[in-house]
């Protein structure tokens, strides 16, 4: 924890030391008695009122982290505070409290609303159940939490499939909010909508940061995505953290070649941007979580690994700029002017 400087304090919700290996299937193509550690010893902490992006390829274990952290899942091992208290290992009463703190809004809302319900009953169970409110009370709460969110009481009568799909991700940000949580964890939550809709939640959810003071842990695969709405960003690649830091800091100089990689796969906006980051290709697929490689995770896949990494899992170092990463060219690679090199320049050279 002090390498990356997570102290209580100053944080709504701190995931610590997280482990979460699943029982890997008997099957045709797995071997009997293996696990998948879809998370691998994660840390990372919420703060108040900010956004925190956690970004990674498909199967690094992101979902994951988000279940673990709302207790969604029980962790094989780590421990998980919010406000400060170690909420770990609790159970009924106190985890129904926990959970009214912390909500979740998933990918897509066809699965995630049932069809049969319509609108008004949708917001308002999460609200009756968590804060008593019955009648018109609730029916008010109802159709204040739906104008919070671009839509109207109108929209209380309907069922889920009568809404277009930006609607019905309002309608599952609604009922994310009934509970009036802490902390939302949106696990690609813009990712099934089309690009002009996106925007138009993204900036839902920014307004509503700002009026309530939401804690978000915006979970997706899509840097270009994330980069817009969080203040901090932590990389994930198999099931680790391999980088994390202020949002500026790990775009404009990002400190692990996986996440040089991920950027230099987003599209800039500005041409000039475009001419300076040259794309970095990355050969073959991540190692099988059911096998995690003994040093750095990345190493297999690397353009500028060198002798210590595929035997010794890199430490998080401090980066200058703030945040921290795992990797040895920090600490053991080439040096400039007392610095690292910048994996841009390296990961040229390597050409
Ligand atoms: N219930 C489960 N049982 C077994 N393995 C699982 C289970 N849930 C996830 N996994 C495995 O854990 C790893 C991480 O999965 P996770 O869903 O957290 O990844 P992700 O980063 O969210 O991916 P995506 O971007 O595709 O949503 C994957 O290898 C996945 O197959
Ligand atoms: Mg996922």
């Amino acid at each position: 924890m002090a390498a990356s400087g997570v102290t209580e304090d100053e944080y709504v919700l701190i995931g610590r030391d997280l482990v979460k290996e699943f029982a890997g299937r008997s099957g045709l193509f797995s071997r009997r008695g293996s696990h998948v550690r879809a998370v691998d010893g994660v840390t990372l902490g919420l703060k108040k009122g900010r956004t925190l992006g956690l970004v990674g390829e498909s199967g690094s274990g992101k979902s994951t982290v988000g279940r673990l952290l709302l207790r969604l899942l029980d962790s094989t091992d780590g421990e998980i505070l919010l406000h400060g208290e170690e909420i770990t290992k609790d159970r009924h009463g106190d985890l129904r409290r926990a959970r009214r703190e912390m909500q979740m809004v998933f990918q897509d809302p066809y699965s995630s609303l049932n069809p049969t319900m319509r609108v008004g009953e949708l917001v308002g169970e999460p609200i009756a159940y968590h804060r008593k409110l019955r009648g018109q009370a609730l029916d008010d709460e109802v159709a204040r939490i739906l104008v919070a969110v671009g839509l109207s009481g109108e929209h209380a009568r309907r069922f889920p499939d009568e809404l277009s799909g930006g609607q019905r991700q309002r309608v599952a940000i609604a009922r994310a909010l009934g509970p009036s949580p802490d902390v939302l964890v949106c696990d690609e939550a813009v990712s099934a909508l089309d690009i002009s809709i996106q925007s138009q939640i993204l900036n839902l959810l920014l307004r509503l940061q700002e009026e309530l003071g939401l804690t978000i842990l915006f979970v997706s695969h899509d840097l270009s995505v994330v980069r817009h709405v969080s203040h901090d960003i932590a990389v994930m690649y198999l099931g680790q953290i391999v980088e994390q830091g202020p949002a500026e800091r790990v775009v404009d100089e990002p400190a692990h070649p996986y996440t040089a990689a991920l950027l230099s796969a987003v599209p800039e906006a500005k041409p000039a941007d475009q001419r300076s980051r040259e794309k970095i290709l990355l050969r073959g697929d991540p190692p099988s979580p059911s096998e995690p490689p003994q040093g750095c995770p990345f190493a297999s896949r690397c353009p500028v690994a060198f002798e210590p990494c595929d035997k010794i899992r890199p430490e998080h170092t401090a980066v200058e700029g703030g945040g921290t990463v795992a990797c040895h060219l920090q600490t053991a690679g080439p040096v400039l002017a007392g610095r690292p090199v910048p994996i841009e320049l390296l990961s040229r050279a390597h050409k």
